[in-house]
């Protein structure tokens, strides 16, 4: 396997980040800086990143509802509550993707790097619902019409997403991509301010009944779903 696949199958880092520590020279293999990402590694390898030796873990993928004011950072430096603290783990998981901290819903928590990377990376499309309440109510048709075709945001042009209006001013959107505040910008690029916005589903994974604050592990079946939802 290669050395950047294997310290995100670590763990360690996504698989870009693990590259990145490798450029810069503070991982070893058998005792020898490597500075090449291909290099190649197997389980009989002594794999070290800053002297510290790195071993395969079991890899673990949780659900969280993240309510209101929790930062999905691994660490905030306002003092304000992680999510990684709403999970009792022995490993250190951190979040797949990003939710603002007044978004409230579904998030992901992993230390399987790979899944991670592949989970959030636009190329393989894996689509998130967000349940957005808006103002002002109604959303008329062309508005809702934009929003599925794409519109465009400062950071360019938004991919088609699915867009329906469940009640007046409650949108759910699904999309694959997953920029910075994107379901707050593109409503707002359509002249609707959202109020509450919540993620009920990730690919194939919804909520169903877990409470604000409250966290489970996914099960194989629901990690290999996620797996599938995955390969592009
Ligand atoms: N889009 C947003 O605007 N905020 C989030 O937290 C997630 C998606």
């Amino acid at each position: 396997m290669r050395l950047a696949k294997y310290l995100a199958h670590a763990g360690v880092a996504s698989r870009r980040a693990a590259e990145r520590l490798i450029a810069a020279g503070r991982v070893s293999v058998d005792g020898e800086v490597v500075t090449h990402p291909a290099r190649d590694v197997d389980d009989s390898s002594r794999v070290a990143v800053d002297g510290s030796p790195v071993a395969l873990e079991a890899r673990e993928v949780w659900m969280v509802n993240k309510p209101p004011g929790v930062v999905s950072t691994a660490r905030d430096t306002h003092g304000r509550p992680i999510v990684t603290s709403l999970v009792r783990s022995e490993r250190r998981l951190y979040p797949v993707g990003r939710l603002d901290a007044d978004t409230t819903g579904l998030i992901l928590l992993t230390n399987d790097g790979e899944l991670a990377n592949r989970l959030t990376h636009p190329r393989y499309g894996v689509e998130k619902t967000y349940r957005a309440r808006v103002a002002p109510a109604p959303v008329p048709e062309r508005a809702l019409r934009a929003l599925r075709e794409g519109v465009e945001l400062d950071d360019g042009r938004t991919s088609p997403a699915r867009v329906r209006q469940l009640e007046p001013g409650v949108l759910e959107l699904r999309i694959a991509e997953g920029r910075k505040r994107q379901v707050r910008r593109m409503c707002e690029a359509v002249g609707h301010r959202v109020v509450e916005l919540e993620r009920v589903a990730f690919g194939p994974l919804r909520l169903d009944g877990l409470g604000r604050g409250r966290a489970r592990r996914l099960t194989s079946a629901e990690v290999e779903r996620l797996r599938k939802a995955a390969r592009g």
